[in-house]
């Protein structure tokens, strides 16, 4: 597959990366690209666009309203996800709002496990977001070819102890926060057939679709070898509606949609797109942005493409292991997840081990990964003061671009990782200095302890 834009990237020294660092108050969102050598902050937005997405964009219509990517663009999504009302948007997030601000104030929303923006997106909106993964889900090691699937005897019990009260079930696919790991075809039908006898929608947070449908074929029992074009029609002809980031698996830089059946939800969500985005057939994007991600939704359904991408990532977390590095295993879709806590068990929970490591994975080799862990889910414990209740894990993601780096820039990043593994009391607590209200980790600044 073809790629644009090869940048040079460079590696500044550590005296540098040090000063950088102190400067972003050791937050690494706080850093510039440029300061970077191997940027694994996230796989969102990053990709690098093929020759005929690039083609794509000069095939803009940029009329106000009913311009002609808007057509190809709603088209390729009912082709590909079976869905007849599409709705994009800019980004994923703008999804999440429009569906939580008209659907559910004050509601319960179950999920196998929101991510930060789609938790932050309930509880805003007066909801509760509640996490129903099943327990292999929450241990790093646990065997299983699915630990994204939701637990359905919780939903079950969720749903009838809370009647009238949950307007909308998701599921994330793949789930981001627990390890970027699938859900099987067989879990979201016993989701569905849950969610159908109550009565509630399901809606999929397909990010991930393409990724999670190779992972069906290559590990459910009866799917082998069947086209992912298929399985993913499969999977949501299970469903009422999806939001997606086409920042994913929609291999573009920019963009997003939510696309459902109920017809009388189309309008409300369309009128509250124009208020926050713009008119339905461009709202928040170019003409040529939908143009470009209507060629990477189909793009992203190539079988040699995903066995690369996927292959790609398994081989990186798996020279990880074999190293002794403490990964979720598994390894999941689009990153891989070291075990913070695991890895350096000298740091209690509340110096928030995960982000340490991610401080000192930049130290070491100017390397960016994320904290998913008890600074971007932490909460204050309302019953003992200056406490916070943390997530069940603490884990640092190297999320891995699409098409963008080869299997050298991961060795090179394995190794900085083993290297930190063999003296990991060199990895020093941190506390939060300054924090926002909603969605902490973008913005806090951190003290070394
Ligand atoms: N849901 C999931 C599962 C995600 O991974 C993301 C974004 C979103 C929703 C929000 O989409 O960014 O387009 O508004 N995840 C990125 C990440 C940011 O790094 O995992 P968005």
């Amino acid at each position: 597959m073809a790629r644009q834009g090869v940048e040079s990237i460079r590696r500044i020294d550590p005296e540098q990366r040090a000063e950088r660092l102190k400067a972003a108050g050791y937050n690494v969102f706080g850093l510039a690209s440029e300061d970077i050598y191997i940027d694994l902050l996230t796989d969102s937005g990053t990709s690098a666009m093929s020759d005929s997405q690039w083609a794509g964009l000069m095939r803009g219509d940029e009329s106000y309203a009913g311009g002609r990517n808007f057509f190809r663009f709603e088209q390729t999504v009912r082709d590909i996800f079976g869905l007849p009302h599409v709705i994009h948007t800019h980004q994923g997030r703008v999804a999440e709002n429009l569906l939580f601000s008209t659907l559910a104030p004050g509601d319960i929303v179950p999920n196998n496990t929101h991510f930060d923006t789609t938790r932050a997106n309930v509880e805003v909106n007066g909801g509760t977001a509640v996490d129903l993964v099943i327990p292999e889900g929450r241990d790093p090691r646990a065997p299983h070819p699915f630990k994204g699937n939701m637990d359905l005897s919780r939903l079950e019990s969720c749903l009838a102890d809370n009647p009238g009260r949950v307007p909308v079930v998701f599921l994330t696919l793949t789930n981001n926060s627990g390890g970027g790991q699938p859900v099987s075809l067989e879990n979201v039908r016993g989701t569905s057939e849950i969610c159908r006898r109550y009565g509630v929608p399901l809606f999929i947070y397909s990010c991930r679709f393409a990724e999670n449908a190779w992972f069906v074929r290559e590990r459910e029992a009866g799917q082998a070898g069947r086209p992912v074009a298929d399985i993913v029609r499969d999977i949501f002809s299970l469903s009422d509606g999806c939001t997606m980031s086409a920042k994913k698996d929609g291999l573009a830089n920019i963009g997003g949609f939510v696309a459902l059946r109920n017809e009388t939800w189309v309008e409300r969500l369309k009128n509250k797109l124009i208020l926050i985005e713009g008119f339905p057939t461009y709202g928040g994007l170019a003409g040529r942005d939908l143009e470009a991600v209507a060629i990477g939704l189909r793009e992203v359904l190539n079988e040699e493409y995903l066995a690369f991408r996927v292959g790609q990532v398994t081989e990186f977390g798996e020279a990880l292991a074999a190293a002794g590095v403490p990964v979720v295993e598994p390894i999941g879709g689009h990153a891989v997840y070291v075990d913070a806590r695991a890895f350096a068990p000298h740091l209690p929970p509340a110096q928030y081990p995960a982000q340490a490591l991610t401080i000192a994975l930049y130290l070491e080799g100017g390397i960016r990964a994320v904290e998913i862990g008890g600074v971007m889910f932490g909460r204050p414990d309302p019953a003992r003061p200056g406490v916070e209740i943390l997530p069940d894990l603490d884990l640092v993601r190297l999320a891995v671009p699409r098409r963008v780096y080869t299997n050298s820039h991961l060795e090179y990043v394995a190794d900085v990782l083993v290297r930190i593994h063999h003296r990991p009391e060199t990895v020093r607590g941190i506390r939060i200095a300054r924090q926002a209200p909603v969605l902490r980790h973008f913005t806090a600044a951190f003290e070394l302890v």
